[in-house]
């Protein structure tokens, strides 16, 4: 592993830079690449073998651009591929799995919610962790159509507020005290799902963690970048760059090319 290599991170779209911000925020020396593979978003409600496709497809992208460790910034790419991934390449992986773990640790009425894509809720993955937790109510809601809004600029849309109003409802009708965000693309969400959510109901994501996580596995391995200049920050996108260019407020790279 060379150092001096880039971290790759890819995503089905925008949703996984919530996971680059915490990245570059407590490693603000490493250089980063970022696919995002809106062409093919939402990855959701797409078949296990679709996704662990794409996922390779992604990967090989980051591997010829040298990256030295892929953080899959997607919980439907994770809990549907990173097995096949970690078996096909030599690469570490880091993945984002929905933070069932920390809101039942934390739940004084044992009662979570969790807002997630369908192909996050049915994988094996998902089940295996939340069977863990089973003195842990947990109430499970797709998010559909949610990420295509995302992508499509709508977040602030009506359309948004009603969709959330419809999904939040039923969780805190079961008196939920923590609602975990099981999609990277959520955590955008948070100010309009604030507003929905009585104040007593916490709001958890998994993106510091997943940036905890890079560091340690980078520092085990002896392939932190020196801090001698500040990393370079790379976005690829294979449609419209426009969102992702406003969400990331004009201040870095924003690459259009198929992939
Ligand atoms: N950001 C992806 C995730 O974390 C969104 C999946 C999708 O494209 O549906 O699950």
């Amino acid at each position: 592993m060379n150092n001096n290599n880039p971290i790759g991170l890819f995503d089905s779209g925008i949703g996984g830079t919530s996971i680059w911000k915490e990245i570059h925020e407590l490693l603000p020396y490493e250089d980063t690449i970022y696919l995002a593979d809106s062409k093919n978003a939402p990855y959701g409600q797409k078949s296990k073998d679709e996704i662990i496709a794409l996922s390779i497809k992604n990967t090989e992208y980051l591997l010829n651009q040298n990256a030295k460790i892929i953080v899959v910034a997607c919980n439907t790419a994770t809990t549907n591929a990173i097995k096949e991934l970690r078996a096909k390449y030599d690469v570490p992986f880091i993945g984002i799995e929905p933070a069932i773990k920390p809101a039942a640790v934390k739940s004084e009425k044992h009662i979570i919610g969790i807002l997630a894509t369908q192909g996050t809720l049915n994988s094996e993955l998902f089940h295996q962790t939340a069977e863990k937790f089973h003195d842990t109510k947990i109430v499970e809601q797709i998010g559909t159509g949610l990420v295509r809004l995302i992508e499509d600029g709508e977040m602030h849309s009506k359309e948004m507020d009603s969709l959330l109003r419809k999904y939040l409802t039923p969780m805190i009708e079961a008196n939920i005290d923590y609602l975990v965000l099981g999609c990277s693309h959520y955590p955008y969400l948070i100010p309009q799902i604030q507003k929905i959510l009585p104040k007593d109901i916490k709001i958890i994501d998994s993106g510091e963690a997943v940036a905890r996580q890079t560091k340690s596995i980078l520092s085990e391995r002896n392939a932190l970048k020196s801090e001698d200049k500040k990393g370079e920050a790379v976005f690829y996108v294979n449609s419209s760059p426009k969102v992702l260019t406003e969400i990331l407020q004009d201040k870095y790279k924003v690459i259009a090319r198929d992939f």
